[in-house]
């Protein structure tokens, strides 16, 4: 090669990898970032990364925040990683209320029809609830009005599923987990794990589910305010029901009469999910069969 189209080969190089690797420009700001992952890349890190900057590249060029809402915006998410604990997680509340997690959890829980459907698992359940025969009552506080819990654990033939396990938990009459009132609740108040018979029945007692505002007093409280949007979660019992060789369900039941049915603060209300609590002889009772499906 000679001298002269050896300095012309390095000038189309640069060129070209001018063209690949732009400048930083307002018209050009995703493909500059992009185009810095090399070839050694995670391919499933950078198609995540590469979307995420795709999307908050529109989001800043469709909004145009100031320098001081951007470092506001900063500040609420540092806010919320202070906030949060092993047992205060407000960035999972901060997914919860944008309808993140409801997403999140239906794209992996697509159900074919008849299968119970999921829900959230919110930040209340404890995987030591003590374990109970069917029948007990896990209400230890002995406030609000007595509710009776029965149903049938089967697949979607509609045979039972005898051993699947019920992890259950629900607030008490006031709107709060025992984990929220700790020294003033029992431990362990309104939460079990109970084991469906050889008919894949189970029953339990309770107590009727009251509704109740998630946690409101951190920083993702504080955009629900600026937001005018109310805080609360309609009137719920909280189910994993789980068997071996059957894919578990994470769900609710939802009372049929709470006044935020329509408006939970998590998107966690699915239409197949509302129960019929009835009165029968002056005591409340829902009647509620689990279906879950082979892995
Ligand atoms: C719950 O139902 O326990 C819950 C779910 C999401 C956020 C807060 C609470
Ligand atoms: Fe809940």
């Amino acid at each position: 090669m000679t001298k002269d189209s050896e300095a012309k080969n390095s000038k189309v190089k640069k060129v070209n990898a001018t063209k690949s690797k732009p400048y930083f420009s307002e018209k050009k700001s995703v493909e500059a970032v992009l185009s810095r992952s090399g070839p050694k890349a995670n391919k499933r890190v950078k198609l995540l990364v590469d979307s995420l900057v795709k999307h908050m590249h529109a989001f800043i060029k469709e909004t145009e925040p100031t320098l001081e809402e951007w470092m506001q915006g900063i500040q609420f998410l540092t806010r919320t990683g202070h906030m949060s604990n092993d047992w205060r997680q407000e960035f999972i509340l901060l997914s919860d209320v944008l309808g993140i997690s409801m997403l999140v959890e239906t794209i992996n829980n697509r159900k074919p029809s008849g299968e119970t459907e999921s829900t959230v698992l919110g930040p209340f359940h404890i995987s030591n609830a003590p374990r109970y025969p069917n029948g007990a009552n896990i209400c230890l506080d002995h406030k609000g009005e007595p509710l009776a819990v029965s149903g049938m654990v089967r697949n979607v033939k509609g045979k039972p599923i005898a051993g699947a396990t019920l992890d259950v938990w629900q607030t008490n009459a006031d709107g709060f987990y025992d984990v929220q009132q700790k020294g003033i609740q029992p431990d362990n108040n309104l939460r079990g794990i109970f084991t469906a018979d050889e008919k894949g029945k189970y029953s339990f007692k309770s107590v009727y589910p009251r509704y109740y505002p998630i946690p409101d007093d951190g920083p993702v409280g504080d955009m629900l305010k600026a937001l005018d949007r109310q805080p609360n979660r309609p009137a719920h019992i909280h189910f994993i029901v789980s068997a071996p060789d059957y894919k578990p369900v994470t769900t609710h039941i939802f009372a049929p009469d709470c006044p935020w049915l329509k408006e939970d603060a998590v998107f966690g209300v699915k239409q197949s999910l509302i129960a019929d609590f009835k009165k029968v002889g002056g005591q409340w009772q829902v009647e509620w069969d689990f279906v879950l499906s082979k892995e």
